[in-house]
Formats: structure tokens, C-alpha cells, sequence
């Protein structure tokens, strides 16, 4: 069984990755500081895994921490020594993802994702471990490329989040070039991933100003939020409002499982990046009368003026996800649409 440390895997995304991960032969030590999500997950977790199997109970670890203290990150990998059971890779899902936030906080982002990559790479030197699948974005293409986006499409981010995940490409490419080392890297580069674990008992807990459509949508089909706010109705768009590419929270898991497994078979360094998203452009109102249809619920909305930063559409050319890691979005928006809104029901207070 190998070992990997999963960052910023009590999140959104890192939850869901862990769960897929447990049932394939990995022990996983799981390391987040909390600040975007809940202790409780662990508890979650468990509680799936029973459901599952019960073997695999006692397969991860879970360690409360920054990923920029680098001598708590040394421990890890000490004690995973101590162990017997030495970290052979690391997913690197920790950091600050609001991109509001990011233009009002420029330095904490650095701090967070670049800053806080750093420490996490010095520290896989030391224990010559080298091999790790980076959390990127698709906000990291320009805004003038046309979609469908390719891996080669013009990199040129738009604000600072978008900034922190281009340099950390950039770091992780300057380690795959260096003479003397062996990287092997994955950036997977992700669309926009919503909806939950089917059996609603893990999903997304947005915590302070929601900023997302998918969360939005949740909160006002529970009647907590009057309406939604459309950001413009005059995109040139199929129907003036704008388009994503929206993927299912478990096939994005999906993809880090492969990733990984990849990179794990893989001897010689390896450097690539790579889409995860499903190919299809689906706008604001296609996304809501979706969620009402197979939800049936309604969602009152308002158009709004366009908000500052958006790009009209944005999706995904997934062909290199297909052909070198074999993966394919299982799920369509229905189900994202369905799984989200059980969560949502199950847990109208999150995991508290
Ligand atoms: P999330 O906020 O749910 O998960 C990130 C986790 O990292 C949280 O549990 C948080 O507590 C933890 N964390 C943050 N700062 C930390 C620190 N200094 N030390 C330790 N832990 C820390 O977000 P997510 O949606 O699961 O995103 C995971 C990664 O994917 C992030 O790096 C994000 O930038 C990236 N990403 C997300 C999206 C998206 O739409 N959700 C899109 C593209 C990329
Ligand atoms: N939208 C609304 N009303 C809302 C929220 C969003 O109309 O209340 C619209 C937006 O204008 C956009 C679409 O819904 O057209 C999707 O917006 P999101 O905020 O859900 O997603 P973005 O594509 O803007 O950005 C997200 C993450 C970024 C990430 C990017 C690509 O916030 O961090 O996806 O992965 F980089």
C-alpha cells in the first residue's frame, strides 16, 4: 500500500478525492489548517467508508495544520517514516480560491498558495519524494482564447488567485527541468466542479460570502437567499447569460485518482497539464432550469449588471485527460444538479 499526503483535503474537492482514493490501495495522510472547511469530514468519511467496507476504516490520518509551517510538514513525512510507511506522493489541493478575495488580499494569496507550495516542495526534497498532482484552474487562460480551451491555449491570468496557480505551474516546471531531480507532475487543471457525493453526507460548505452560481442556486431553492442574481443577460451567448463547464464534483475525483495512479506507475520525470472538465458550454439559465426541472423547484432570478472579471465562455478541450489518463465525465448535469441539492437538504447547516 503506498502512502500520500493529501493537502487541503477536508475541502470541497479534497473530501471527495480522499473518498475515491481510500478505496484503491492508499493510506492517507491528510493534512488542513480548517480555514475553508470542518473537523467534522473525518467523522463523514468514516461513516461512508463503513458503508463501504469496513476494512477500510483505518487507512488515513488526519493532521491539523498550515501547510506554511514547514517543520509541522517535516513531521509528517518524519512520522510517516516512523510508521513504516513512507510518503510516497503528495496531492496538493491547500489553498485560497476567491477570487473577489484574492484582488482585495493580493499578498495573503501569495502567501497561501505560493508561499505555502514552497514550503511543501522543500520539504518533499528533503525526503526525495517527488512526485505531485497541483490543484490549477482554468482561470489561469487568458480571456481572449476561444473555447473550447486546450492545455495550449495562451496563458495569461486576470487576477491574483489566477496568478498564484500560473507561478505555482511555473515552479513545478522549473523542478521538472532541473538536471539533477526526477519530478514527476500533473497540474490538473480544473473547470467548474459542483454537485456532492451521492449519498449526501459529503459536498460543498461555502463558508462566509458565497460567491459561486451552484451554492447560489442551493441557497435560494432553500429559501434562504429571495433570489438569484444573473450577471448580465447580454453575453453573446446562447441566451445572453454566461456559459461554464460545469463537472461533477465525483468525476473530478475521479481524475485525481488516475492522476495519481499515473504518476505513481510512471518512472521517468514527467511534466503535464491537463483539463478537467467536461467539454460542454452550459449557461446561467440552462444550469437553473436544469436544478428546477429534476429538482422540482423554482428559482426566482433577477438579471443584474455583468459582474467585474467574467468571461463569457469558458469550457474545456478534455481530449488530453481522454487519451493519457483514459478519463471521461461519467455524470451529466442532471446528476450534478440532483446530488447537489441532496447535500444541500440533508445538511442546510453544513457539516456543523
Ligand atoms: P476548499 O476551500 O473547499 O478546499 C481547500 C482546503 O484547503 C480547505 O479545506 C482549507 O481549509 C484548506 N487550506 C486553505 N489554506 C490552507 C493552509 N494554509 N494550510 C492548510 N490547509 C489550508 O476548495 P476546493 O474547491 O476544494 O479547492 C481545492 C483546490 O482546488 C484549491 O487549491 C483551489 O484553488 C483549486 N480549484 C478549485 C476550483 C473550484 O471551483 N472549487 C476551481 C479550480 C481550482
Ligand atoms: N453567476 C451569476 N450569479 C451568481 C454567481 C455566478 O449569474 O450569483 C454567473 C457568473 O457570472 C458566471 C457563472 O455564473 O457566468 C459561473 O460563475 P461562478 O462564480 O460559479 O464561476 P466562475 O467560472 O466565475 O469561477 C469559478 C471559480 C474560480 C475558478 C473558475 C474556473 O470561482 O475560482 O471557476 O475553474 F477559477
Amino acid at each position: 500500500m503506498k502512502s500520500i499526503l493529501i493537502t487541503g483535503g477536508a475541502g470541497f474537492i479534497g473530501s471527495h478525492t480522499c473518498l475515491q482514493l481510500l478505496q484503491q490501495d492508499y493510506f492517507l495522510y491528510i493534512l488542513d489548517s480548517y480555514v475553508n472547511s470542518s473537523p467534522k469530514i473525518a467523522e463523514r468519511l468514516d461513516k461512508l467508508l463503513c458503508q463501504i467496507n469496513q476494512k477500510l476504516r483505518d487507512k488515513f490520518k488526519f493532521i491539523e495544520g498550515d501547510i506554511r509551517d514547514e517543520s509541522m510538514i517535516d513531521g509528517i513525512f518524519k512520522c510517516s517514516i516512523n510508521e513504516n510507511r513512507p510518503i510516497e506522493g503528495v496531492i496538493h489541493f491547500a489553498g485560497l480560491k476567491s477570487v473577489a478575495e484574492s484582488v482585495s488580499s493580493p499578498s495573503l494569496y501569495w502567501d497561501v498558495n505560493v508561499g505555502g507550495t514552497i514550503k511543501l516542495i522543500r520539504i518533499m526534497e528533503k525526503y526525495s519524494c517527488r512526485t505531485i498532482v497541483f490543484s490549477s484552474s482554468a482561470t489561469i487562460y487568458s480571456e481572449n482564447n476561444r473555447s473550447p480551451l486546450s492545455e495550449d491555449s495562451e496563458i495569461k491570468p486576470y487576477n491574483p488567485y489566477g496568478q498564484t496557480k500560473a507561478n505555482i505551474e511555473n515552479l513545478l516546471k522549473d523542478l521538472y527541468t532541473s538536471n539533477d531531480s526526477c519530478w514527476r507532475v500533473i497540474n490538473l487543471r480544473y473547470f467548474n466542479p459542483i454537485g456532492a457525493h451521492p449519498s449526501g453526507l459529503i459536498g460543498e460548505e461555502p463558508r462566509g460570502k458565497i460567491n459561486n452560481l451552484f451554492p447560489y442556486l442551493n441557497q435560494v431553492a432553500s429559501g434562504n437567499i429571495k433570489e438569484l442574481k444573473i450577471y448580465g443577460n447580454d453575453w453573446p451567448t446562447i441566451d445572453g447569460t454566461g456559459v461554464r463547464d460545469y463537472i461533477h464534483i465525483m468525476d473530478l475525483a475521479d481524475a485525481h485518482c488516475l492522476a495519481l495512479n499515473y504518476l505513481i506507475k510512471e518512472k521517468k520525470a514527467t511534466l503535464l497539464s491537463i483539463n478537467i472538465g467536461t467539454g460542454r458550454g452550459t449557461s446561467v439559465l440552462q444550469l437553473l432550469k436544469t436544478f428546477e426541472s429534476v429538482n422540482s423547484c423554482k428559482i426566482p432570478f433577477r438579471f443584474v449588471d455583468r459582474r467585474l472579471g467574467d468571461i463569457a465562455i469558458s469550457y474545456a478541450s478534455n481530449d488530453l485527460a481522454s487519451s493519457i489518463l483514459s478519463w471521461r465525465p461519467k455524470r451529466n448535469l442532471s446528476n450534478m444538479c440532483i446530488d447537489g441539492w441532496r447535500w444541500q437538504k440533508l445538511n442546510p447547516y453544513g457539516y456543523e
